[in-house]
């Protein structure tokens, strides 16, 4: 089995989770959400790179660096699902598997959260889930990657 590595992209705010309107998010924090990331990445011998920003470049940045360097893409945009055209052409620029994710269920939430630009970049979306959406969209994402091996 070949060792692969994960980017995990976080997006704005989502560095407050755990105080953050947690009757929406939850009470697991980020370093929490990326910890166990990690340690289920393992047992799939996988491995994952986690970072968060505020900032639309950086992730914008953080998208094209990951050429070369991971396999795949899990990305949680925040806000920025419901805004960035920049974000949604540089999965569609680098071409790596990406798989989006959302603790709430934003088809249950105000109408502007509706619209994901990211969605018709990606393999798929898992939202409703809390912290497990991370676990799911981890998991989806590496069976993905490795359908094609032997
Ligand atoms: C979110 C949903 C977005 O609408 C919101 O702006 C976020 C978090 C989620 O994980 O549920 O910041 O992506």
């Amino acid at each position: 089995m070949q060792p692969l590595s994960i980017l995990v992209l976080h997006g704005p705010n989502l560095n407050l989770l755990g105080q953050r309107e947690p009757g929406i998010y939850g009470a697991v924090t980020l370093a929490e959400i990326n910890r166990l990331l990690q340690e289920q990445a393992a047992k799939m011998q996988a491995s994952v790179f986690a970072m968060q920003s505020n900032h639309e470049g950086a992730l914008v940045d953080a998208i094209h660096e990951a050429l070369g360097q991971h396999q795949g893409i899990l990305i949680n945009a925040g806000a920025y699902t419901h805004t960035s055209v920049a974000l949604r052409d540089a999965i569609a620029a680098v071409n790596l598997p990406a798989i989006e994710v959302h603790l709430s269920n934003i088809y249950r939430r105000e109408d502007f959260r509706h619209h994901s630009y990211i969605a018709p970049v990606v393999i798929g979306q898992i939202s409703g889930f809390g912290a497990q959406s991370y676990f799911l969209g981890l998991q989806a994402l590496v069976h993905h990657l490795r359908k094609d091996e032997g």
